[in-house]
């Protein structure tokens, strides 16, 4: 890997769902598991399988029968088994588990949704968390992030890490907060990375972006060694973290659309942050004008640290300027959720809406 980092990536990083799951009607398919579904240009078939050699004796009348409409139905033509890759890139505080918290699936878990909708998922812990490489805490920053995500794209985009099934047709990113940043400057750098891109908890306004000053003062960062030996002793002073549970929820949360229980958990499963994280981090810079794939931006609509807790209307105009190439754009500042918008009571339909909107462009 450039630089130098290795980034652990595990197998589970990759689910996948089987392929007959993008056709709930049919109740005869095999079902079966596979790291990465890679089908895109399968027919599918249209009928119930098989139950006695009658049934095999009338399918050969039917397709052999000159009336070629008839005929041609037992192929459901054009069903695309969705088999876009998603790679996931977390933000600050969180690890890869943000897109699949250890709480109850249904409501918080996207990775979980986005297989039942037939996606592979490729999420990663970034530089210096979880179980890829520790650097130092005055190292990990935006510049060799957006390469580790480069390279990562590439090696999915080529076929690795996908379960030995082949080129995915269609690789997208997504990001939140930071990991958004990290996307969208990947994206910007190098146009034919990916397919499409999900923003969550992101914003193209400059002059709203508190994601230096919010988590400063939001979160009244600490040095995280000192804060909790047990767990960062080995970090050294570059690695910060929120103060509490309460300045967590400053930085994340909004009342009433979330669990305090959640916030609590959040706080437990915490990761810290690193100073040249911090200082490198703000708002788009350089959005890749000239990207014509679908974009959606979506920030809760309470974000503090990119909207000062407002963002509504602040998406949509500038998106729409920024993204102007874009196939389809849509900006959402999705109801009552604050920056961690998919820890709030109401994150499945956020869930919903992305996955409609990449389902809406062919993916
Ligand atoms: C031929 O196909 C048409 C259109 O699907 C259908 O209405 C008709 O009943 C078929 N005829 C036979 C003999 O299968
Ligand atoms: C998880 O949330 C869903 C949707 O709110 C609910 O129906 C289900 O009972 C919950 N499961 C558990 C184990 O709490
Ligand atoms: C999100 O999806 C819900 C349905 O799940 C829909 O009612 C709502 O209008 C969508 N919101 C946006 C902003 O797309």
């Amino acid at each position: 890997m450039r630089d130098g980092f290795s980034l652990r990536v595990p197998a589970w990083s990759i689910w996948a769902l089987p392929a007959w799951q993008a056709l709930p009607t049919q109740k005869t398919c095999n079902s079966y598991n596979i790291p990465v579904i890679v089908t895109s240009t399968n027919l599918v078939f249209g009928l119930p399988h098989f139950q006695t050699d009658f049934d095999v004796a009338d399918f050969v009348d039917t397709i052999t029968s000159r009336n070629v409409t008839t005929a041609s139905s037992v192929i459901a033509p054009g069903v695309q088994v969705k088999s876009t890759v998603l790679i996931a890139t977390h933000g600050l505080g969180f690890e890869k588990t943000y897109w699949d918290p250890q709480l109850n699936k249904t409501m918080y878990s996207f990775t979980d949704w986005a297989i039942g909708q037939g996606y592979s998922i490729f999420s990663y812990d970034r530089l210096g968390v979880g179980a890829s490489s520790r650097v130092s805490g005055y190292v990990a920053q935006l510049s060799n992030q957006v390469a580790i995500l480069a390279e990562l794209t590439k090696l999915v985009k080529a076929g690795q890490f996908v379960g030995g099934t082949g080129k995915p047709p269609a690789v997208v990113l997504l990001g939140h907060s930071f990991g958004s940043i990290i996307s969208i400057t990947a994206l910007a750098n190098d146009l034919s990375i990916a397919d499409g891109i999900v923003l969550t908890g992101a914003l193209q306004l400059e002059q709203y972006v508190f994601e230096r000053a919010g988590i400063r003062r939001g979160g009244a960062i600490r040095i995280a060694s000192i804060q909790s030996p047990a767990k960062w002793r080995q970090l050294d002073t570059g690695y910060l973290t929120n103060a509490d549970v309460l300045t967590n929820v400053a930085t994340f949360f909004k009342a009433p659309d979330y669990d305090p229980a959640v916030a609590q958990f959040a706080e437990n499963t915490k990761t810290p942050l690193t100073v040249t994280e911090l200082l490198a981090a703000s708002g788009i810079t350089d959005p890749p004008a000239a990207f014509t794939g679908p974009t959606i931006i979506m920030s809760g609509q309470f974000d503090f640290i990119f909207c000062m807790s407002d963002c509504d209307d602040l998406l949509e105009n500038p998106g729409e300027g920024v993204f102007s190439h874009a196939k389809s754009f849509k900006a959402v500042s999705f109801p009552g959720a604050g920056h961690g918008l998919s820890l709030h009571l109401n994150a499945a339909e956020s869930f919903k809406n992305t996955t409609d909107f990449l389902a809406s462009n062919g993916f």
